[in-house]
Protein backbone atom coordinates (compact mmCIF):
# COMPACT_ATOMS: atom_id res chain seq x y z
CA UNK A 1 0.00 0.00 0.00
CA UNK A 2 1.61 3.67 -1.31
CA UNK A 3 0.52 6.87 0.34
CA UNK A 4 1.92 9.94 -1.52
CA UNK A 5 2.34 13.36 0.84
CA UNK A 6 2.56 16.58 0.18
CA UNK A 7 3.29 19.57 2.37
CA UNK A 8 3.19 22.89 1.01
CA UNK A 9 1.89 24.76 3.89
CA UNK A 10 4.64 27.53 4.76
CA UNK A 11 8.09 27.64 2.93
CA UNK A 12 8.99 23.96 2.11
CA UNK A 13 7.81 22.21 -0.58
CA UNK A 14 8.00 18.34 0.25
CA UNK A 15 6.70 15.04 -0.98
CA UNK A 16 7.09 11.70 0.26
CA UNK A 17 6.39 8.09 -0.78
CA UNK A 18 5.56 5.46 2.01
CA UNK A 19 4.90 1.75 1.68
CA UNK A 20 2.93 0.02 3.92
CA UNK A 21 3.05 2.20 6.31
CA UNK A 22 6.66 1.29 7.69
CA UNK A 23 9.10 1.82 4.93
CA UNK A 24 9.58 5.65 3.56
CA UNK A 25 10.54 5.24 0.26
CA UNK A 26 11.17 8.76 -0.44
CA UNK A 27 11.19 12.48 1.13
CA UNK A 28 12.11 15.19 -0.64
CA UNK A 29 12.26 18.62 0.95
CA UNK A 30 12.98 21.29 -1.18
CA UNK A 31 13.49 24.52 1.19
CA UNK A 32 12.84 27.89 0.21
CA UNK A 33 14.72 29.25 3.32
CA UNK A 34 17.90 31.36 1.41
CA UNK A 35 14.94 32.78 -0.60
CA UNK A 36 12.86 34.17 2.59
CA UNK A 37 16.52 35.34 3.66
CA UNK A 38 16.48 38.31 2.03
CA UNK A 39 13.47 39.58 3.14
CA UNK A 40 14.09 38.35 6.92
CA UNK A 41 10.88 37.08 6.90
CA UNK A 42 8.19 34.86 4.87
CA UNK A 43 6.69 36.37 2.50
CA UNK A 44 3.71 34.46 1.45
CA UNK A 45 2.95 35.08 -2.03
CA UNK A 46 6.29 34.67 -2.95
CA UNK A 47 6.07 31.31 -1.44
CA UNK A 48 3.32 30.27 -3.17
CA UNK A 49 4.71 31.35 -6.43
CA UNK A 50 7.97 29.40 -5.31
CA UNK A 51 5.54 26.22 -4.58
CA UNK A 52 4.13 26.28 -8.17
CA UNK A 53 7.37 26.47 -9.67
CA UNK A 54 8.73 23.05 -7.57
CA UNK A 55 5.71 21.23 -6.77
CA UNK A 56 6.27 18.93 -10.07
CA UNK A 57 9.94 18.71 -9.84
CA UNK A 58 9.55 17.52 -6.48
CA UNK A 59 7.03 15.11 -7.67
CA UNK A 60 9.35 13.34 -10.20
CA UNK A 61 12.10 13.44 -7.63
CA UNK A 62 9.89 11.31 -5.00
CA UNK A 63 9.10 9.27 -7.67
CA UNK A 64 12.70 8.47 -8.80
CA UNK A 65 13.84 7.58 -5.77
CA UNK A 66 10.88 5.71 -3.98
CA UNK A 67 11.69 3.58 -7.77
CA UNK A 68 7.29 3.63 -8.17
CA UNK A 69 4.99 4.68 -10.46
CA UNK A 70 2.17 7.44 -10.00
CA UNK A 71 0.00 4.74 -11.41
CA UNK A 72 1.11 2.50 -7.99
CA UNK A 73 -0.13 5.11 -5.26
CA UNK A 74 -2.91 4.17 -3.39
CA UNK A 75 -3.83 7.26 -1.21
CA UNK A 76 -2.67 11.14 -1.09
CA UNK A 77 -1.78 12.70 2.05
CA UNK A 78 -2.18 16.68 1.68
CA UNK A 79 -1.77 18.94 4.46
CA UNK A 80 -4.69 21.31 4.56
CA UNK A 81 -3.94 23.93 7.19
CA UNK A 82 -3.22 25.41 9.36
CA UNK A 83 -0.62 27.54 6.81
CA UNK A 84 -0.48 30.19 4.28
CA UNK A 85 -3.55 29.83 2.20
CA UNK A 86 -1.73 30.05 -1.10
CA UNK A 87 1.09 27.97 -0.34
CA UNK A 88 -1.68 25.40 0.86
CA UNK A 89 -3.63 25.65 -1.86
CA UNK A 90 -0.71 24.97 -4.50
CA UNK A 91 -0.26 21.69 -2.51
CA UNK A 92 -4.68 20.97 -1.95
CA UNK A 93 -4.91 21.86 -5.96
CA UNK A 94 -1.96 19.22 -7.24
CA UNK A 95 -3.26 16.47 -4.34
CA UNK A 96 -6.79 16.66 -5.65
CA UNK A 97 -5.34 16.92 -9.58
CA UNK A 98 -3.91 13.37 -8.65
CA UNK A 99 -6.89 11.98 -7.03
CA UNK A 100 -9.04 12.90 -9.96
CA UNK A 101 -6.48 11.35 -12.36
CA UNK A 102 -5.71 8.28 -10.29
CA UNK A 103 -8.90 7.92 -8.64
CA UNK A 104 -7.85 7.59 -5.63
CA UNK A 105 -8.73 9.41 -1.83
CA UNK A 106 -7.57 12.12 -0.21
CA UNK A 107 -6.43 11.93 3.61
CA UNK A 108 -6.89 15.58 4.51
CA UNK A 109 -3.91 16.36 7.37
CA UNK A 110 -3.63 18.81 9.86
CA UNK A 111 -0.24 20.26 10.44
CA UNK A 112 -0.21 20.27 13.91
CA UNK A 113 -0.82 16.45 13.76
CA UNK A 114 1.69 16.10 11.26
CA UNK A 115 4.33 17.23 13.40
CA UNK A 116 3.11 14.92 16.50
CA UNK A 117 3.34 11.75 14.14
CA UNK A 118 6.57 12.63 13.43
CA UNK A 119 7.70 11.20 16.20
CA UNK A 120 5.78 8.12 14.80
CA UNK A 121 8.18 7.59 11.54
CA UNK A 122 11.02 5.74 13.22
CA UNK A 123 8.81 4.28 16.71
CA UNK A 124 5.37 2.69 16.69
CA UNK A 125 5.46 1.67 20.33
CA UNK A 126 4.64 4.83 21.52
CA UNK A 127 2.66 4.51 24.93
CA UNK A 128 -0.46 6.48 25.21
CA UNK A 129 -1.36 8.86 26.70
CA UNK A 130 1.05 10.93 25.62
CA UNK A 131 1.94 14.89 26.28
CA UNK A 132 3.11 16.27 22.86
CA UNK A 133 4.93 19.56 22.99
CA UNK A 134 4.23 21.15 19.68
CA UNK A 135 6.99 24.13 19.22
CA UNK A 136 7.00 25.60 15.58
CA UNK A 137 7.26 28.91 13.78
CA UNK A 138 3.72 28.89 13.92
CA UNK A 139 2.40 27.06 16.74
CA UNK A 140 3.55 26.32 20.46
CA UNK A 141 0.71 23.68 22.16
CA UNK A 142 0.71 21.59 24.89
CA UNK A 143 -1.34 18.17 23.32
CA UNK A 144 -2.56 15.42 25.31
CA UNK A 145 -3.04 12.64 22.90
CA UNK A 146 -5.21 9.73 24.26
CA UNK A 147 -4.66 7.53 21.43
CA UNK A 148 -4.24 7.89 17.30
CA UNK A 149 -6.40 10.83 16.36
CA UNK A 150 -7.48 11.71 19.39
CA UNK A 151 -6.70 14.95 20.98
CA UNK A 152 -6.93 17.80 23.97
CA UNK A 153 -5.54 20.58 23.51
CA UNK A 154 -4.39 21.63 27.36
CA UNK A 155 -2.54 25.02 26.11
CA UNK A 156 -0.94 27.04 23.60
CA UNK A 157 0.19 30.47 22.87
CA UNK A 158 -1.33 33.86 23.96
CA UNK A 159 0.95 35.65 21.32
CA UNK A 160 3.68 34.55 19.54
CA UNK A 161 5.19 30.97 18.64
CA UNK A 162 8.45 29.83 20.32
CA UNK A 163 9.36 29.92 16.76
CA UNK A 164 8.38 33.08 15.95
CA UNK A 165 10.21 34.21 18.82
CA UNK A 166 13.41 33.37 17.77
CA UNK A 167 12.69 34.67 14.44
CA UNK A 168 11.62 38.05 15.42
CA UNK A 169 14.78 37.94 18.12
CA UNK A 170 16.79 37.27 15.12
CA UNK A 171 15.44 39.98 13.45
CA UNK A 172 15.80 42.58 15.67
CA UNK A 173 19.98 41.32 16.27
CA UNK A 174 20.23 41.73 12.69
CA UNK A 175 21.68 38.09 12.51
CA UNK A 176 19.64 36.30 9.99
CA UNK A 177 16.99 33.94 8.97
CA UNK A 178 15.25 31.76 10.07
CA UNK A 179 16.64 33.00 13.70
CA UNK A 180 15.99 29.82 15.18
CA UNK A 181 19.07 27.76 13.89
CA UNK A 182 21.04 31.33 13.81
CA UNK A 183 20.24 32.19 17.48
CA UNK A 184 21.09 28.59 18.56
CA UNK A 185 24.46 28.38 16.66
CA UNK A 186 25.59 31.81 18.48
CA UNK A 187 23.72 30.63 21.97
CA UNK A 188 26.57 27.84 21.78
CA UNK A 189 29.27 30.62 22.06
CA UNK A 190 27.54 32.67 24.40
CA UNK A 191 26.70 32.73 28.38
CA UNK A 192 22.81 32.50 29.20
CA UNK A 193 23.22 34.07 32.98
CA UNK A 194 24.71 37.28 31.05
CA UNK A 195 21.27 38.94 30.87
CA UNK A 196 18.51 38.43 33.30
CA UNK A 197 14.97 37.97 31.18
CA UNK A 198 11.85 36.94 32.12
CA UNK A 199 10.48 33.65 32.19
CA UNK A 200 6.94 34.68 30.99
CA UNK A 201 4.04 32.65 32.43
CA UNK A 202 6.25 30.21 33.90
CA UNK A 203 3.87 29.92 37.31
CA UNK A 204 1.03 30.36 36.13
CA UNK A 205 -1.68 28.06 37.23
CA UNK A 206 -2.45 26.65 33.40
CA UNK A 207 -0.76 25.49 30.12
CA UNK A 208 -0.79 28.54 28.23
CA UNK A 209 2.42 30.35 26.75
CA UNK A 210 3.37 33.55 25.79
CA UNK A 211 6.51 34.85 24.38
CA UNK A 212 6.07 38.19 22.76
CA UNK A 213 7.18 39.93 26.34
CA UNK A 214 10.21 38.05 26.31
CA UNK A 215 10.75 39.00 22.38
CA UNK A 216 10.14 43.03 23.81
CA UNK A 217 12.51 42.23 26.78
CA UNK A 218 15.50 42.10 23.94
CA UNK A 219 13.87 45.06 21.86
CA UNK A 220 14.95 47.42 24.97
CA UNK A 221 18.36 45.88 25.40
CA UNK A 222 18.95 46.60 21.84
CA UNK A 223 17.08 50.05 22.16
CA UNK A 224 19.44 50.86 25.23
CA UNK A 225 22.56 50.39 23.07
CA UNK A 226 21.61 50.94 19.80
CA UNK A 227 21.93 47.95 18.61
CA UNK A 228 25.58 48.06 18.86
CA UNK A 229 26.61 44.91 20.57
CA UNK A 230 30.37 42.70 20.68
CA UNK A 231 30.17 39.53 18.69
CA UNK A 232 30.12 38.02 22.28
CA UNK A 233 27.78 40.55 23.52
CA UNK A 234 25.39 38.84 20.66
CA UNK A 235 26.11 35.37 21.69
CA UNK A 236 25.29 36.08 25.28
CA UNK A 237 21.69 37.90 24.27
CA UNK A 238 20.85 34.63 22.09
CA UNK A 239 22.54 32.56 24.83
CA UNK A 240 19.81 34.30 27.37
CA UNK A 241 17.25 34.78 25.28
CA UNK A 242 17.20 30.32 24.31
CA UNK A 243 17.25 29.93 27.76
CA UNK A 244 14.57 31.52 29.10
CA UNK A 245 12.67 30.08 26.22
CA UNK A 246 13.52 26.53 26.89
CA UNK A 247 12.85 27.33 30.87
CA UNK A 248 9.71 28.01 30.49
CA UNK A 249 8.84 24.96 27.83
CA UNK A 250 10.36 22.44 29.65
CA UNK A 251 8.80 23.17 33.15
CA UNK A 252 5.13 23.79 31.54
CA UNK A 253 5.56 20.00 30.16
CA UNK A 254 6.52 18.45 33.00
CA UNK A 255 3.88 20.08 34.97
CA UNK A 256 1.63 18.73 32.53
CA UNK A 257 2.90 15.44 32.58
CA UNK A 258 2.77 15.21 35.63
CA UNK A 259 -1.16 16.27 36.19
CA UNK A 260 -2.34 13.75 33.22
CA UNK A 261 -0.77 10.99 34.43
CA UNK A 262 1.00 10.41 31.16
CA UNK A 263 2.86 7.36 29.84
CA UNK A 264 5.37 8.96 26.99
CA UNK A 265 6.33 12.92 26.13
CA UNK A 266 6.71 13.72 22.78
CA UNK A 267 8.63 16.83 21.43
CA UNK A 268 7.88 18.20 17.96
CA UNK A 269 7.95 21.02 15.30
CA UNK A 270 10.65 23.31 14.06
CA UNK A 271 12.20 24.27 17.39
CA UNK A 272 12.25 20.93 18.44
CA UNK A 273 15.66 20.81 16.16
CA UNK A 274 16.76 23.09 19.17
CA UNK A 275 20.38 20.88 20.58
CA UNK A 276 19.55 22.52 23.98
CA UNK A 277 16.04 22.19 24.15
CA UNK A 278 16.36 18.49 23.19
CA UNK A 279 18.50 17.64 26.51
CA UNK A 280 17.51 19.82 28.48
CA UNK A 281 13.70 18.33 28.45
CA UNK A 282 15.13 14.69 28.27
CA UNK A 283 17.08 15.14 31.33
CA UNK A 284 13.67 16.54 33.41
CA UNK A 285 11.91 13.88 31.78
CA UNK A 286 14.22 11.61 33.35
CA UNK A 287 14.80 13.10 36.73
CA UNK A 288 11.45 14.31 37.83
CA UNK A 289 9.23 11.72 35.79
CA UNK A 290 9.19 8.03 36.61
CA UNK A 291 9.20 5.41 34.15
CA UNK A 292 8.30 7.58 31.07
CA UNK A 293 9.65 7.67 27.66
CA UNK A 294 10.92 10.53 25.73
CA UNK A 295 10.73 10.99 21.87
CA UNK A 296 11.80 13.43 19.92
CA UNK A 297 12.08 13.33 16.06
CA UNK A 298 15.19 13.41 13.91
CA UNK A 299 16.54 16.51 13.05
CA UNK A 300 15.59 16.08 9.39
CA UNK A 301 11.87 15.20 10.23
CA UNK A 302 11.70 18.26 13.12
CA UNK A 303 10.73 21.37 10.54
CA UNK A 304 7.99 21.06 7.60
CA UNK A 305 8.40 17.75 5.58
CA UNK A 306 5.92 15.25 3.84
CA UNK A 307 7.41 12.16 5.77
CA UNK A 308 5.41 13.34 9.00
CA UNK A 309 2.02 13.94 6.78
CA UNK A 310 2.52 10.24 4.71
CA UNK A 311 2.70 8.56 8.60
CA UNK A 312 -0.02 10.80 10.11
CA UNK A 313 -2.31 9.29 6.76
CA UNK A 314 -1.14 6.17 7.21
CA UNK A 315 -2.68 6.13 10.62
CA UNK A 316 -5.93 8.03 9.46
CA UNK A 317 -6.16 5.46 6.83
CA UNK A 318 -6.39 2.72 9.05
CA UNK A 319 -9.31 4.18 11.08
CA UNK A 320 -10.80 4.42 7.42
CA UNK A 321 -10.49 8.75 7.50
CA UNK A 322 -10.42 9.65 4.09
CA UNK A 323 -12.15 11.72 1.40
CA UNK A 324 -12.44 11.88 -2.63
CA UNK A 325 -12.21 15.67 -3.19
CA UNK A 326 -13.71 17.49 -0.12
CA UNK A 327 -10.67 19.38 1.02
CA UNK A 328 -10.23 23.08 1.42
CA UNK A 329 -7.12 25.04 2.35
CA UNK A 330 -7.67 26.35 5.87
CA UNK A 331 -5.20 29.13 6.98
CA UNK A 332 -6.76 28.70 10.65
CA UNK A 333 -8.43 25.46 12.43
CA UNK A 334 -8.85 24.61 15.92
O1 LIG B 1 7.71 23.51 11.86
P1 LIG B 1 8.38 24.55 11.07
O2 LIG B 1 9.35 24.12 9.97
O3 LIG B 1 7.34 25.50 10.38
C1 LIG B 1 6.13 25.84 10.99
O4 LIG B 1 5.21 24.99 10.98
O5 LIG B 1 6.09 26.96 11.53
O6 LIG B 1 9.14 25.48 12.12
C2 LIG B 1 9.92 26.56 11.73
C3 LIG B 1 10.39 27.28 12.98
C4 LIG B 1 11.07 28.62 12.70
O7 LIG B 1 10.48 29.59 13.52
C5 LIG B 1 12.52 28.35 13.09
O8 LIG B 1 13.18 29.51 13.58
C6 LIG B 1 12.37 27.28 14.16
O9 LIG B 1 11.34 26.46 13.69
N1 LIG B 1 13.60 26.51 14.34
C7 LIG B 1 14.33 26.51 15.47
C8 LIG B 1 15.48 25.72 15.23
N2 LIG B 1 15.39 25.24 13.94
C9 LIG B 1 14.23 25.74 13.42
N3 LIG B 1 14.12 27.12 16.65
C10 LIG B 1 15.03 26.96 17.63
N4 LIG B 1 16.16 26.23 17.46
C11 LIG B 1 16.43 25.59 16.29
N5 LIG B 1 17.55 24.88 16.15
ZN1 LIG C 1 5.45 23.14 10.74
Amino acid sequence: MLILAIETSCDETSIAILKDGKKLLSNIVYSQEKMHAEYRGIVPEVAARKHIETIIPTLDKALNKAKVKLKDIDYIAITNGPGLITSLMVGIDTAKSLSFALKIPIIPIHHTESHIYSNFIEEDNIKFPALALVVSGGHTNLILMKNHGKYEEIGSTRDDAAGEAFDKVAKLLNIGYPGGPVISNKADLGNSRAYSLPRPMINSNNFDFSFSGLKTEVLYLVQKKHNKFSPQEINNICASFQMAVIDVLVSKTIKAATKYSIKSVLLAGGVSANKLLRRKLKSAVNQKLNNINFYYPDLKYCTDNAAMVAIAGYYKFLKGDFTTQHVVATARME
